[in-house]
Parts: structure tokens; sequence; C-alpha cells
């Protein structure tokens, strides 16, 4: 069953993704969300309503929740989770780095995701219990058991910066590790942790649309994802840590010294 969902996910995807490669090549339509940090495009828009009215086709007792607002409510125990273009602000600054996010929950269990980067043509697929792909071929986590031999990325929000501690988190990683990249797409992030391209990936405050597809495919992928407390991580929560497994622990560890010696509340 989470078979075909994922196969709708895929083909839903890779349309919304001609979309987005559509619309990189022209002059970019830029507006602003309040302030002028927080942007968002038409591509965002297209990609979106495309998005919303095809999963409303196939699946028309399904709930929606989707960024632009354009989603819908029912009643329904099952709920995509739709990210019409991640990593807006590359986009809009002509960096190839961004993707179609798409997820299916049934209740708090994900059973389906996508992402996908129509510039380079990657497909990230997930179906619970079936594992994590990369244009059809199985795809793992890293096996780095040490920080110090990592390759980490985190990501920092368009609002509320200044609340944001995740600079003193930035500092500290990037001292103890190989580096920490931050290349602006939370959906790409985790998928290139499930690739094992990244070792470990953590932010504050994301929404649910940024995090319900990499996080499946973390987990398919033989990944840990849970909050800094170690608690699991649900979706919307204020802190996502999400690693190869091995370097869990101590990359939570070093997260909660920083949080002791620096105690910064993360904010809304
Ligand atoms: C953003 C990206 C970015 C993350 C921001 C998100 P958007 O999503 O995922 O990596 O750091 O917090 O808002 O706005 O490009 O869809
Ligand atoms: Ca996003
Ligand atoms: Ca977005």
């Amino acid at each position: 069953m989470s078979k075909d969902y994922l196969d709708a996910a895929i083909e839903i995807a890779q349309e919304a993704g001609k979309i987005l490669v559509e619309e990189f090549s022209r002059p970019m339509d830029i507006r602003y969300k309040g302030d002028e940090v927080d942007l968002v495009t038409q591509a965002d828009k297209r990609s979106e309503q495309f998005i919303v009215a095809r999963l409303i086709k196939y699946f028309p007792d399904h709930a929606v929740a989707a960024e632009e607002g354009t989603g819908k409510e029912t009643s329904s125990e099952f709920r995509w989770h739709v990210d019409p273009l991640d990593g807006t602000t590359n986009f809009a600054h002509g960096y190839p780095c961004f993707c179609v996010s798409l997820a299916l929950a049934q209740r708090d269990a994900l059973l389906a995701a996508v992402v996908f980067n129509p510039f380079y043509d990657e497909l990230f697929a997930a179906a619970r219990g079936e594992g994590a792909t990369l244009n059809g071929q199985k795809i793992s986590v890293s096996r780095n058991a040490t920080v110090s031999t990592s390759l980490l990325c985190t990501g920092f929000p368009v609002r509320n910066r200044k609340a944001n501690p995740n600079l003193q988190y930035y500092g500290d990683f990037t001292q103890r590790s190989h580096g920490v990249r931050r290349d602006g797409s939370a959906a790409l992030d985790l998928a290139c942790v499930a690739a094992g391209r990244f070792d470990g990936f953590w932010e504050f405050n994301l929404q649910k649309w940024d995090t319900a597809a990499g996080v499946l495919l973390v987990e398919e992928a033989g990944g840990k994802v849970s909050d800094f407390a170690g608690n699991a991580y649900q979706l919307g929560g204020p802190v996502i840590l999400a690693t190869n497994g091995l370097i869990h622990e101590e990359m939570r560890s070093v997260a909660l010294e920083i949080s002791r010696r620096d105690p910064a509340p993360p904010c809304r």
C-alpha cells in the first residue's frame, strides 16, 4: 500500500520538478512574506498549486498540509506534508540546491516520502519498511563513527534569525568535525544524510513540511532521528537531530554541553 502512495508521490514530485526547472530559467518574480528575507516566488506557488490539485484528485479523502497555504483539511487520518519548493532562497539567487518535498503520514507514522532535486535529477524516495533509494538505487547512511571525522550540516531560519541559538552550535561543531555545510534546503540536507553524504544534521524550528519526507528517508536508510534530549522527533518540534546513528550520542552530548554553556532557548 505504501508503495502505491510512493508511486503517486514520485509522479507528482517529478511533474512539479518540471515546473521548478521551467521557472528557474526565467527572470525571477520574487515577493516577500513579511520582511525582506522571507521570499516566495512564482515557482513556489505554481508548484504547490499543481501538487495540491493532483493529490486531491488521486486521494480526495486525504488531508493536505502545504506551505503556501493552499492545502485542504479533512477528517482523514492520512495527511500529506508538502513543501512545493524547499530552498526558495537558493532558487531565487540562481543556486541550484532546491527540491520538491512530499510525505504521507498516517496519524504519526510516516508512510511514504520523496525529495526531488529536478536540476540535478536526483530523486530520493522511501516507503516505510522498504528502505530508501536514490534514482532507484538503495542508499544507506554513512559508517563514520566519530564527530571528528564527520561532515555535518545545519540550517538557519529566515524568520526570527536573531533569536535563533544556532550560531553557537555551528561554531562548536565546525571546530570539532571536518566541517558544517549550510546548503539552504533542510529536505535535501536530510536526504544527503540518508545517502551517506553527510554524517549528521541538526536544525532549530523547522516546519512539518521541511522535515517529514527527510525523516523517513533517514530512518529507512538506517539512520536515527530524535531531538537533542534523545526523545523521538515530533514533526514541527523545536529541534531535529538526524544522523547515521553511530555519531548520534556524541552529537547529542556536544549539543547538551553547548546548551548548558549558552542556554539560549530556541524561539519560534
Ligand atoms: C527553508 C529551508 C532552509 C531552512 C529554513 C527553511 P524554504 O525552507 O529548508 O534550509 O534552513 O529554515 O525555512 O523556505 O526554502 O521552503
Ligand atoms: Ca522548506
Ligand atoms: Ca518552501
